[in-house]
C-alpha cells in the first residue's frame, strides 16, 4: 500500500483521537481513547500531560493498526488540540513540572479581577482580543510560575518550555527537537498581539511571564519536524497545526468572511470569520485568529459557551431523566406546548456575551405539570438561545455579517434533529449539517495534506464541502418572538447581579 495517508490528532477535553485519511479524504480509521480528569477544588479542573501524551499515543497506534498500513505510508500529520490548556515542562527530559491546568479552570479568577481593577484590561482585549478571564492560559502561567517551587527561576533561565497541548504533543512528537505553535493557539494566551501576530513584551510584562518560556509561533500549514522515528517506526513530517474550535472552521470550510460554523460539544463555540479584518466587539465576543496560511492572517469573531452537550449530560447523569443522549430530541418532542419552562445552564457561570462567572444555573416556569419531557425541551431549546445570543451579538458587531446566515454545525449533538430544528427556529435561519460530521479532524487534515501538496487547495477543498440536511426555519414568528423574550427574561433573573 502506498504513502499518501493524513493523520489528524484530535486532543480534546475527555478524550484523545487520532484519524486517518486517504488520499481522497475518506476517513479509514479512527481510534480515542479518554484520560482522567482531577479536579482538586472547587473550580479547579487539571490533566496530566503524560495521561495524554500516553492516549496520543496509543490512539495513533490503534488507528494505524486498524487501518492495516504501515506508519510510512502517512504522509502528514495535523494537530488540533484543546486551546488554552497550559503546560509547563522541563526543557532537559521534558518532564511536566505539574499537572496542566484545563482551560475550563476558573483558579485565577480573583488574578483576572486583581489585572481589571488595576484598569488594564481595554489594553489586553486591545492587543489580544480577548477579556481578563481565567478562561485563558496567560494566568494559568504565571499561576504554575508562582506556585511551583524554584518554577520561576528556572524559567528565566530558560529551562522551562510553556506550551498549550499542541506544543507540547510536537515536543514530544518530536522527541525534543520543536518547541513551536501556531497562530490560532498563540492567540488564546492572552500574551500574543493578534494585530501585529507575534508574542508581545508588554504583555509578557504585564501577566509576569519570561518570553524564555515560549514557544516559535507560526503558520497552521509549517513544516513542524517529524515524528521521532522511535515512536512509529517512521519519521512522519508534522505540518499542520490549529486549536480545535479553528480546524472545525476550517475543516467546515468557512473560508469566506461571513460564513459561520457552530461546534456542540460540551460546550458550544461559534466562529464568524472576518476575514483579513479583526472586529473589535462591542458585545463581549472575543476577537481571535481564525487561521494564518503563508503568512497572511484571517480573523474571526468568537462567541463561547460553556454548556451545550452538558445539558444532556446533566439530564442523563444528573436527572437520570434518560439513559442516553440520543433519548433526549424525542423525549423533548412530546412536550406540553403550552408550558413555558426555561433552563439557564449556568452550571459554571455564563460565557458569551455575558462573562458570568457567579451565575449559576436555573429553572424558570415550573408547574406541577411539568415532567421530564419539558425539562428534556428546556435544555435542548437552551442551546438554540445561547446560539441566538451569540450570532446577533455577532450581527451587531459586524453588520456586514447580513442578516439571515446559514449556520454550519457540527459536533456531537448535530445528531439530534430535533435540536438542530430547534436551533433553525430559533435562529429563523436555515442551519446545515454536513456530510463529514469529523470537521475538526477534517480541518487539522487538510492544513497538513495542503502543505504537504496531497490534498487540493481552499478553493478545492471547499468545493467538496457538501450538506447532509438544510434545516429551514418554520417557527411562525409571533411564536419565536415570545420564546426568545421568555429566554431574555430567564437569562436576566439568572445573572448574579440580578436582585
Ligand atoms: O476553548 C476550549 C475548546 O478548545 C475545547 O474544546 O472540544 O475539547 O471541549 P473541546
Amino acid at each position: 500500500m502506498g504513502a499518501g495517508y493524513v493523520l489528524a490528532i484530535d486532543q480534546g477535553t475527555t478524550s484523545s483521537r487520532a484519524l486517518l485519511f486517504d488520499a481522497d479524504q475518506r476517513l479509514v480509521a479512527a481510534a480515542q481513547q479518554e484520560f482522567p480528569q482531577y479536579f482538586p477544588a472547587s473550580g479547579w479542573v487539571e490533566h496530566d500531560a503524560e495521561e495524554i501524551w500516553a492516549s496520543v499515543v496509543a490512539v495513533i497506534r490503534a488507528a494505524i493498526g486498524k487501518a492495516g498500513i504501515a506508519p510510512s505510508a502517512i504522509a502528514a500529520i495535523g494537530i488540533t488540540n484543546q486551546r488554552e490548556t497550559a503546560v509547563v515542562w522541563e526543557r532537559d527530559g521534558g518532564r511536566p513540572i505539574h499537572r496542566a491546568i484545563v482551560w475550563q479552570d476558573r483558579r485565577t479568577a480573583e488574578d483576572c479581577a486583581a489585572l481589571r481593577r488595576d484598569g488594564v484590561e481595554a489594553e489586553v482585549t486591545a492587543r489580544t482580543g480577548l477579556l481578563l478571564d481565567p478562561y485563558f492560559s496567560g494566568t494559568k502561567l504565571a499561576w504554575l510560575l508562582d506556585r511551583v517551587e524554584g518554577a520561576r527561576a528556572k524559567a528565566e533561565a530558560g529551562a522551562l518550555a510553556f506550551g498549550t497541548i499542541d506544543s507540547f504533543l510536537l515536543w514530544r512528537l518530536t522527541g525534543g527537537r520543536a518547541h513551536r505553535t501556531d497562530a490560532t493557539n498563540a492567540s488564546r494566551t492572552l500574551l500574543y498581539d493578534i494585530h501585529r501576530g507575534g508574542w508581545s513584551e508588554e504583555l509578557c510584562r504585564l501577566l509576569r511571564v519570561p518570553a524564555a518560556v515560549l514557544a516559535e509561533d507560526g503558520d497552521c500549514a509549517a513544516d513542524f519536524g517529524t515524528t521521532d522515528p522511535a515512536l512509529f517506526g517512521a519519521a512522519i513530517p508534522i505540518c499542520g497545526m490549529a486549536g480545535d474550535q479553528q480546524a472545525a472552521t476550517i475543516g467546515q470550510a468557512c473560508f469566506t468572511p461571513g460564513m459561520v460554523k457552530s461546534t456542540y460539544g460540551t460546550g458550544c463555540f461559534a466562529l464568524l470569520n472576518t476575514g483579513s479584518k479583526p472586529i473589535a466587539s462591542r458585545h463581549r465576543l472575543l476577537t481571535t485568529i481564525a487561521y494564518r496560511l503563508a503568512g497572511r492572517t484571517s480573523y474571526a469573531l468568537e462567541g463561547s459557551i460553556f454548556v451545550a452537550g452538558a445539558a444532556v449530560q446533566w439530564l442523563r447523569d444528573g436527572l437520570k431523566l434518560i439513559a442516553s443522549a440520543q433519548e433526549s430530541g424525542p423525549l423533548a418532542a412530546t412536550a406540553d406546548p403550552n408550558q413555558s419552562v426555561y433552563l439557564v445552564p449556568a452550571f459554571t457561570g455564563l460565557g458569551a456575551p455575558w462573562w458570568d462567572a457567579e451565575a449559576r444555573g436555573a429553572l424558570f416556569g415550573l408547574t406541577r405539570a411539568t415532567g421530564p419531557a419539558e425539562l428534556a425541551r428546556a435544555a435542548l431549546e437552551s442551546v438554540a438561545y445561547q446560539t441566538l445570543d451569540l450570532v446577533e451579538a455577532m450581527r451587531q458587531d459586524w453588520t456586514e455579517a447580513g442578516e439571515a446566515r446559514v449556520l454550519r454545525v457540527d459536533g456531537g449533538m448535530i445528531a439530534s434533529d430535533w435540536t438542530m430544528q430547534a436551533i433553525a427556529d430559533i435562529l429563523a435561519a436555515p442551519v446545515d449539517r454536513p456530510t463529514i460530521v469529523e470537521t475538526t479532524a477534517l480541518g487539522a487534515a487538510w492544513l497538513a495534506a495542503s502543505h504537504a501538496g496531497l490534498w487540493p487547495d481552499q478553493q478545492g477543498f471547499a468545493a467538496r464541502w457538501q450538506c447532509d440536511r438544510r434545516f429551514q426555519p418554520t417557527m411562525p414568528a409571533e411564536v419565536r418572538d415570545e420564546k426568545v423574550a421568555g429566554w431574555r427574561d430567564a437569562v436576566r433573573r439568572t445573572l448574579s447581579g440580578a436582585g
